[in-house]
């Protein structure tokens, strides 16, 4: 039995004695004591793929900052790489894949992903639920269909992200034809997670601003919601970064929980999605500010989703030049004004 279920309890939309609260990206990034684990080690692949230190750089925020989760330590590129795509994390400058997906041979040379072949990933879950002695849950994760496919096709991050958008009026049987593999590889992925002990899940869909709101519907939600509609063991939270025209349809995806960025609007969350607990949203940003300014926008933050289900975070994930002392300051603000 879990000591602490908050998160679970208020994702299931129950009233809770106090908010839950953890970060997007708090494992890794922030942490002194992350970056003595990762400077031992070649480099971020070699992490994520030894299981027992994925699961001590999990359990690290739990320690240090106080969440009320644990986010599997991962990528959510290990998908493209199951399917025959590899990546390479590059230092100070992220992802990049060596090849990248041009044709439609390309996508016949690719496979659906077998389950096993992430078992890295398993293991640290397994060893991590170990570890916490189910102090608190933990997370497990994945790209969004839409996201993962920008990735094989720009092979990297983008600003314009015109090279996967093109496709989709180009060929678009071709971009299906790509995101329902992604989204085949997903669901085995995901559900090994839950075997391995994974409490719940979110899915990252971090590029979903870039697209058309037609499109976003027709070649990204259709497929979260697949993913969604064949998961119902643990509860689903979309985070759907940047498409705050999407809420509406969101209220019909079979998740329990909608994250939303800094720009979206809580009171308008709120009325649009009264079925679902709303996860989010301080600017990452606020944590550059001072105690007392921290301390007022959590206060703000708290007041805004007030009357629903909530599990506060940051609207994105925490910048990596975020001091770690400002986390926990946020982290205890969350956990005192939301006291009853
Ligand atoms: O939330 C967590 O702390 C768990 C671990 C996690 C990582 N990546 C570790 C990581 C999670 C959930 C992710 C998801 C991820 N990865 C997303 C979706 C979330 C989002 O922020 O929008 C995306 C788009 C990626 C792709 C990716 N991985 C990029 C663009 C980069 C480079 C820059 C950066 O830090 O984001 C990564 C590398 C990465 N993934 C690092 C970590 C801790 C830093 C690498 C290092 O330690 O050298």
């Amino acid at each position: 039995m879990l000591k602490n279920d908050l998160i679970l309890r208020a994702a299931r939309g129950e009233k809770t004695e106090r908010t839950p609260v953890w970060l997007m990206r708090q494992a890794g990034r922030i942490l002194l004591e992350y970056r003595a684990v990762r400077n031992s080690l070649s480099g971020f692949k070699e992490l994520v793929e030894t299981p027992e230190l994925a699961a001590e750089v999990t359990i690290q925020p739990v320690d240090i900052l106080g969440v009320d989760a644990a986010i599997i330590f991962s990528d959510i590129l290990v998908i493209p790489e199951a399917m025959g795509l590899t990546y390479e994390m590059v230092e100070k400058k992220g992802p990049h894949f060596p090849k990248t997906v041009e044709t439609v041979n390309d996508i016949q040379a690719l496979k659906v992903a077998d389950p096993t072949d992430l078992s890295y990933v398993y293991e640290a879950i397994s060893i991590t639920k170990k570890e916490l002695n189910e102090r608190v849950p933990v997370i497990g994760f994945a790209g969004a269909p839409w996201t993962i496919f920008s990735y094989m096709i720009e092979g990297g991050g983008s600003k314009t992200f015109s090279k996967a958008r093109r496709l989709l009026y180009e060929d678009p049987k071709m971009a299906d034809q790509l995101l329902e593999m992604i989204t085949q590889s997903t669901i085995g992925y995901l559900k090994n997670q839950i075997k391995a002990g994974a409490d719940m899940l979110q899915i990252f869909d971090s590029w979903a601003g870039v697209l058309p709101p037609k499109h976003y519907s027709r070649f990204s939600l259709k497929y979260i919601s697949q993913i969604c509609d064949a998961i119902d063991e643990v509860p689903i939270t979309v985070f759907a970064k940047g498409a705050w025209w999407a809420l509406p349809e969101l209220a019909n995806v079979n998740c329990r929980t909608v994250g939303l960025d800094w720009n979206m609007n809580p009171e308008e969350a709120k009325r649009i999605l009264p079925g679902k607990t709303l996860q989010g949203n301080l600017d990452p940003c606020a944590l550059y500010g001072s105690e007392a300014t921290i301390k007022e926008a959590t206060k703000q933050m708290l007041e805004d989703f007030e009357g629903h289900p909530h599990i506060a975070n940051l609207g994105h994930g925490v910048y990596p030049d975020t001091d770690p002392n400002r986390v926990k300051y946020f982290i205890e603000c969350v956990k005192e004004l939301s006291s009853h």
